[in-house]
């Protein structure tokens, strides 16, 4: 059941993507694959891929770690006092732990301030791996053990609401543990704070676009970054849906995994990084110039199946042979065939110079 991407509704992906898991948008994948599987077409990719490549070198510079050492450029000040001048990511995570050091290792290396992470999963697997980071690490992840059933939406209210209330971070991004946040230009941007100051305030949010990643030919598991093991992509990947990175003062209204709504007193939009208002969870223009989600989004064959016998937060058992990932080999492959020509380290490199001690281990 194929919809074509031009008669898909808002409230079809709403749907299509109501689910919270680790693997979170990997368990949607599963699911939605059939919706936004095909790549769209853009023009500037040839050229974005050496704008990637020529941007990645950067000597590392310890300034670049710490979130807040760039100054508040063309942002309204009063708003700056009364929020933390700083970006947050709420997240809701279940099965996620072979995936989860490298993905916090790098928010907090693009210039996340927090990461709250919401533990779906039925016995807090997040306590134990919380206690034993590194201190530095550990002050910057707050884990809330949040065990319900589709429970994505609610989390990330819950997550806005709190931030809000204490007025603890002026941006806030959702994302799930398979997206990684791409800022092309780091020598103009070297920190998320840098590229979020420079909207101005008719951005209520910013939406980026997804560039999927897909088996990259591999069939198993392997114990290493998924930013290593994944490293090519269709000449065309950015796809049309997106994520939102909000304003923390704006009303919190979560419509999706992908998008938010604003009430009619609030003169704010979410636009693109081209300044155009994107309204719901697809952009077609497919903008990938200035930043893009970055979304691993099968891992290999193996670990996609397994995806199956696992179910998720938003699909009960009955409906498991609906996922794609339950379906026969064949059924799957046809229905995720990029072709995966373009090598795109871009993820990697940003790891290798940011977070070299971590990288040492795998290299
Ligand atoms: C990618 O999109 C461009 C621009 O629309 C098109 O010219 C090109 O043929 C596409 N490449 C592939 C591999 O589909
Ligand atoms: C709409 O937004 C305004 C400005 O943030 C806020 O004061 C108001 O309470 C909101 N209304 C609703 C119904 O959420
Ligand atoms: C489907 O793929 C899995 C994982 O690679 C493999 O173990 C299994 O044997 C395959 N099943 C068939 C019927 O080919
Ligand atoms: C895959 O992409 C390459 C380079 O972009 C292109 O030359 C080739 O024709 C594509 N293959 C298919 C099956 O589309």
């Amino acid at each position: 059941m194929r919809s074509k991407r031009s008669t898909t509704t808002n409230e079809d992906e709403t749907r299509a993507n109501e689910m919270a898991s680790p693997t979170a948008s990997a368990a949607s994948a599963a699911t939605s694959a059939s919706h936004y599987q095909v790549p769209s077409l853009t023009s500037t990719l040839g050229l974005f891929s050496v704008v990637v490549l020529v941007c990645s070198f950067r000597i590392f510079d310890k300034r670049m770690i710490l979130p807040y050492a760039n100054a508040i450029q063309n942002t309204d000040m009063d708003l700056e006092n009364a929020y933390g001048h700083s970006a947050a990511l709420c997240a809701i995570q279940k099965d996620g732990l072979r995936y989860i050091d490298e993905w916090v290792i790098y928010n907090l290396a693009i210039g996340f301030e927090t990461i709250y992470l919401y533990d779906n999963s039925e016995h807090n697997e997040l306590a134990p791996w919380h206690d034993q980071l590194p201190q530095s690490t550990k002050e910057r992840v707050v884990i809330r053990h949040f065990p319900s059933f589709r429970a994505q939406r609610p989390a990330y209210t819950l997550c806005w609401e709190d931030i809000r209330n204490r007025k603890a971070h002026s941006w806030i991004a959702f994302f799930d543990l398979d997206e990684f946040l791409v800022i092309k230009d780091r020598t103009k941007y070297p920190q998320l704070m840098d590229l979020l100051d420079s909207l101005s305030l008719e951005y209520g949010g910013l939406a980026v676009n997804w560039v999927m990643f897909g088996f990259n030919g591999q069939t198993t598991y392997e114990p290493k970054p998924v930013t290593l093991r994944f490293q090519k992509r269709d000449a065309n990947a950015t796809n049309p849906l997106v994520k939102t990175i909000v304003r923390a003062q704006i009303t919190p209204n979560v419509r999706s995994a992908h998008f938010v709504k604003y009430n009619a007193s609030e003169t704010m939009r979410t636009r693109d990084t081209n300044g155009k208002i994107v309204g719901g969870a697809r952009n077609e223009d497919l903008p990938n110039d200035v930043a893009a989600l970055y979304h691993i989004h099968t891992y290999s064959f193996g670990e996609f199946k397994e995806r199956c016998g696992r179910g998720d937060v938003a699909k009960k058992k009955s409906e498991w042979n609906m996922v794609l990932a339950c379906k026969p080999n064949q059924t799957i492959l046809e229905e995720i065939n990029y072709n995966e020509t373009v090598y795109d380290p871009a993820c990697w490199e940003l790891l290798k110079e940011r977070a070299p001690e971590y990288v040492a281990k795998f290299i």
